[in-house]
């Protein structure tokens, strides 16, 4: 912590690809889903790493649209360890100051995961030491698509001129609307591709991969990403700064 106060900013908006849950049970010689629950303790380390580290929102790929492809009985483990987690930790992040929201397509959770989200948004709503994105039913692509959808709808309804449409614009029909683009992207498990991770906001984002399974995640490797994005010269495609 010390090291990361002397070294610089710090990341306002720190992403994580949580990945490695099922190949950290099988190399223990667990089913998957054991996995899953073991990853909780990793997100509580992640939280607890951010507000030691003065990050101001975290955001977590917990699961994907393509995830609903998996076996029926894993997607139900995943989404039951959503349901554990909102009943034991809304009450402690809210009092953390940590404001949970849920992106993604949650029209496709069944009705008790939906209840759990609607539970641990409206428990933490006004949080205001960490805002907490669980990216749930998420894919970039769809939320692309869905913006584009707005887009045009409101074309289509003579409210939206398409030559108003910019960069900033488009933004704004996002999912991540009122959020900056994250500076620092983690993905756990060695594995070094973004599957369909927030494909529009990470054009700038620093990567770093942390080769541990996401179980084994603590805030010492969070520090780790932080003291190497430090390090980093970011240059938004401009000239190095004299
Ligand atoms: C990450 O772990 C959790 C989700 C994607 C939901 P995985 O389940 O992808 O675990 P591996 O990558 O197969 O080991
Ligand atoms: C990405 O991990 C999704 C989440 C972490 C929620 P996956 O394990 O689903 O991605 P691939 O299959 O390795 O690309
Ligand atoms: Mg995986």
């Amino acid at each position: 912590m010390l090291r990361i106060r002397a070294s610089g900013d710090v990341p306002r908006h720190v992403a994580v690809i949580m990945d490695g849950n099922g190949r950290w049970a099988q190399a223990r010689g667990l089913p998957r889903t054991l996995g899953h629950r073991n990853g909780v303790e990793a997100v509580r380390e992640a939280v607890a790493g951010c507000l030691d580290a003065g990050v101001r929102i975290l955001t977590l790929y917990a699961f994907s649209t393509d995830n609903w492809d998996r076996p029926k009985a894993e997607v139900a483990a995943l989404m039951s360890v959503l349901q554990i987690y909102a009943d034991k930790e809304s009450r402690a992040l809210a009092r953390k100051g940590v404001e949970v929201r849920v992106l993604g397509e949650t029209d496709r959770l069944d009705a008790i995961s939906r209840a759990a989200v609607d539970r641990i948004q409206k428990t933490t709503l006004g949080g205001e030491a960490l805002r907490l994105n669980l990216m749930i039913s998420y894919g970039g692509r769809e939320e692309i698509v869905g913006a584009a959808r707005i887009l045009a709808k409101r074309a289509s309804a003579g409210a939206l001129d398409h030559r108003e449409i910019d960069a900033e614009l488009f933004a704004s029909a996002l999912l991540t609307r009122d959020l900056p683009d994250p500076d620092l992207l983690i993905r756990t498990s060695g594995e070094q591709r973004i599957s369909n991770f927030m494909l529009w906001q990470v054009a700038y984002t620093e990567m770093h991969v942390v080769a541990e399974y996401w179980p084994d995640f603590t805030r010492e490797h969070l520090f780790g990403a932080i003291l190497d994005y430090q390090r980093r010269e970011r240059r938004f495609g401009r000239v190095p700064t004299a």
